[in-house]
């Protein structure tokens, strides 16, 4: 029993290191991707540019703030668990100038970036980063009106990621909105060499396994969420899947040719991970994005 213990443990640590180092040395490779660093994907509305890949990295920041249902009135107070550099909360600072925003991540990097990017910005002195971990924060109960996770989900344990949803519904007050966007295993099975693929894709971007759509709506009701509403967000988020290939090109000619910065296995990964993608997601399936949102009873 004990050396099983002492295996758990260093598994643990081990996918923890690993974690921790993909997150420093691929993390600055996001501005490849953004900017602005919102380390998501987009999401189009009619009459955008689908060229524009800024803007619909933004949207979908407006897409997750929407289903939050924050009154415009008084001061709320909004917890991003696995905020990365912090872009998601920089828009709503934007939108609600009296909010208490604060972001969570388990990366020290981020925290480092994501207080320089919010010191270089405008109207984000209410912003509020730490390092914490979103299935045990330590936080005190009921403390926030609104609580989301923008493509962080996927990290947490087992697919129907029931600490993070009991955590999220232990810090939101009663009648406090939780909004989770991620990919998902959603309905069909994988085929033929598919799951090695999703395995290689898990081992990439270090996640122990995505949700599943299903389990993940029944661990929320049985934490007591009410008003359940599960979106597949495919069509929305595909223009923005579209840049994929073509940031990918440009990264490797510039940044992998004549960058500075050495190239390591946890960066390569970063780039491989958005190529097998589209072999296990849309359109074949069966991953596929969903937007999740639900009151707390
Ligand atoms: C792909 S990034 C997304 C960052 C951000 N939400 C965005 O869209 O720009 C995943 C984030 O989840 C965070 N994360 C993963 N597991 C976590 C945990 N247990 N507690 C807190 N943050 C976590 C990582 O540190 C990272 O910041």
């Amino acid at each position: 029993m004990a050396q099983t213990i002492t295996a758990a443990t260093l598994a643990s640590s081990l996918s923890e290191e690993r974690f921790q180092r993909y997150y420093e040395e691929a993390g600055p490779d996001y501005a490849a991707w953004s900017p602005g660093f919102n380390m998501h994907f987009g999401y189009y509305r009619s009459g955008m540019n689908p060229f524009d890949r800024e803007a619909m990295l933004e949207q979908m920041n407006c897409e997750v703030l929407d289903r939050l249902r924050i009154s415009s009135g008084g001061a709320p107070r909004v917890l991003d668990m696995g905020c990365g550099l912090g872009a998601t909360l920089r828009t709503i600072a934007r939108k609600l100038p009296n909010a208490e925003l604060h972001g969570i991540t388990l990366v020290p990097w981020q925290l480092e970036q994501g207080r320089r990017l919010n010191q270089s910005a405008a109207g984000t002195s209410h912003i509020r980063l730490a390092l914490a971990n979103y299935e045990d924060t330590g936080y005190p109960s009921m403390n926030y009106d609104a609580v989301y996770a923008l493509e962080s989900s996927c990290y947490g344990t087992g697919s129907g990621k029931s600490r993070l949803i009991r955590e999220a519904h232990r810090l939101l007050r009663p009648g406090g909105r939780l909004v989770v966007a991620d990919g998902f295993i959603s309905q069909g099975r994988f085929r033929g060499p598919q799951r090695a693929i999703f395995r290689k894709l898990c081992e990439c971007w270090v996640i122990e396994t995505l949700g599943d759509i299903r389990a993940f709506a029944e661990e929320l009701r049985n934490a007591g969420f009410r008003d359940i509403t599960v979106e597949r967000m495919q069509a929305g988020v595909s223009p923005s899947v579209f840049h994929v290939p073509f940031v990918t090109m440009k990264f490797l000619l510039t940044d992998v040719l004549f960058g500075p910065r050495k190239m390591t296995q946890a960066r390569w990964n970063n780039v491989l991970a958005p190529v097998l993608l589209p072999l296990v997601g849309f359109p074949v399936g069966p991953l596929a994005y969903f937007l999740v949102s639900a009151t707390r009873a």
